[in-house]
């Protein structure tokens, strides 16, 4: 349990607030590159702040508020210019630093354009994917994850808005414990009532869990009845990286899999769920498989139900449930709970390193350390013993377009 003001502390994002202050030390996912291949502009919502992604002519992207300063158009529906973008309305342009360029119905010896800018953010792409940086200058380097810079890999990234605060998703992935009710026992239950009463590897008691803070977030671990100490599990485990990734382990294909959190507002939060698969040398990719792939993960049946029956749909009604933003004045934690206790004081301490003028944890400036940060990750994971195609389709990657045709070349390679 936790007071009310640290609750707002750990939850408000907007600008100006602490955790706001922090979560604009990182560079953040803000859009999938091939989503401006046939548009000019995208408005992106993320931690408070209304802004617009564009393409300008020299086919440079652009990240600036999206409310034009003169009369509050939204740039969104802008027109593209060589350096910048247009607003529809009475045609001002701004550059990517949210400088406004041109007034164009101003009289030619007009000053006033450069008493006016807005927001305008950096942005670098990475792995299919386009990311913003919020802060102050300089800016640290944008991290170059393995999943983000592994060569020929397949990508397909699921997508979803969920009406909840970040940081209670971000707690579920400090919480081991959950797998073997949520994922093991209360599946077994659905699938009971279905007339299927299979076990499911999830539902194995945990021994004991650990957690390790490392120099990009927290590794968690977990041991698991009838396993040694020597399994993947609890010799490596897999890790949170800060301030709102996940990554996680496979069956041992060239897989990796991050699911990124990043918070619209206080209320909302966009998940993304990247999947990189290697496929090895020399195996003909099919042409569907050769372009990122984006998708939709839906959450909600035609009934407005939740859809329980794969693995993060269970999540996300746990998260969904617990209130926009949770109630953690009203909460009551177990010993289990002690990965939740930790990540809440890691941030609580990261957001005091910024107010003291520090770089917080994970921040990276020396690119020799940059090339390709490969994290700590178990690679025979427990329930993937089950193989590819059943646990494929048992997570939201079910949803993916082209996921038969993923299953098809790993069954063609012999990847079980
Ligand atoms: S509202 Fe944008 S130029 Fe007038
Ligand atoms: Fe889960």
């Amino acid at each position: 349990m936790i007071s009310e003001e640290q609750n707002r502390t750990l939850t408000q994002v907007g600008p100006g607030t602490p955790m706001g202050n922090l979560l604009r030390r990182y560079w953040i996912p803000i859009a999938a590159e091939v989503e401006l291949e046939r548009r000019w502009t995208k408005k992106v919502r993320v931690l408070g702040e209304d802004l617009v992604l564009y393409r300008d002519r020299s086919g440079k992207l652009g990240l600036i508020a999206e409310r034009c300063p003169h009369r509050g158009a939204s740039l969104a529906y802008g027109i593209p210019e060589e350096g910048g973008i247009r607003c529809p309305y009475h045609g001002w342009c701004f550059n990517h630093r949210g400088e406004c360029t041109e007034q164009p119905n101003e009289p030619a010896d007009s000053h006033f354009a450069t008493k006016i800018h807005v927001s305008g953010y950096p942005v670098q792409c990475l792995g299919g994917l386009i990311f913003a940086y919020m802060g102050p200058d300089p800016a640290p380097l944008l991290p170059r994850l393995d999943a983000f810079v592994v060569k020929d890999a397949i990508r397909v990234v699921g997508q979803t808005v969920l009406p909840v605060n970040f940081m209670q998703i971000m707690e579920n992935s400090l919480d081991p414990v959950h797998t073997e009710w949520l994922h093991g026992h209360y599946h077994e239950f659905l699938n009971q009532e279905m007339g299927n009463p299979v076990r499911v590897a999830f539902s194995r008691h945990h021994v004991k869990t650990a957690f390790d803070v490392f120099e990009y977030g927290i590794v968690k671990r977990r041991l698991l009845e009838g396993q040694s100490e020597d399994s993947d599990d609890w010799r490596i485990g897999h890790p949170v990286i800060f301030p709102f990734t996940l990554a996680v382990g496979s069956g041992g294909l060239g897989t990796y899999a991050l699911q990124m959190r990043i918070p619209i507002d206080d209320t909302h939060t966009w998940h993304v769920w990247y999947n990189a698969y290697v496929p090895g040398e020399g195996v003909e990719v099919p042409p569907s498989l050769k372009k990122l792939c984006l998708y939709e993960v839906p959450w909600k049946d035609e009934s407005g139900e939740f859809i329980t029956d794969y693995i993060d749909g269970q999540d996300i009604m746990t998260w969904v449930t617990q209130g926009s933003i949770a109630d953690r004045t009203d909460e009551h934690l177990g010993t289990t709970d002690k990965g939740i206790i930790l990540l809440r004081k890691l941030f609580m301490e990261q957001i005091r390193r910024v107010e003291a003028g520090e770089d917080p944890l994970g921040t990276i400036r020396d690119p020799s350390k940059n090339d390709c940060i490969v994290l700590p990750l178990e690679r025979k994971k427990h329930h993937f013993s089950e193989g590819f195609e059943s646990v494929t389709m048992r997570f939201q990657t079910r949803f993916c377009p082209v996921v038969r045709d993923l299953i098809e070349l790993f069954d063609s390679v012999g990847v079980r």
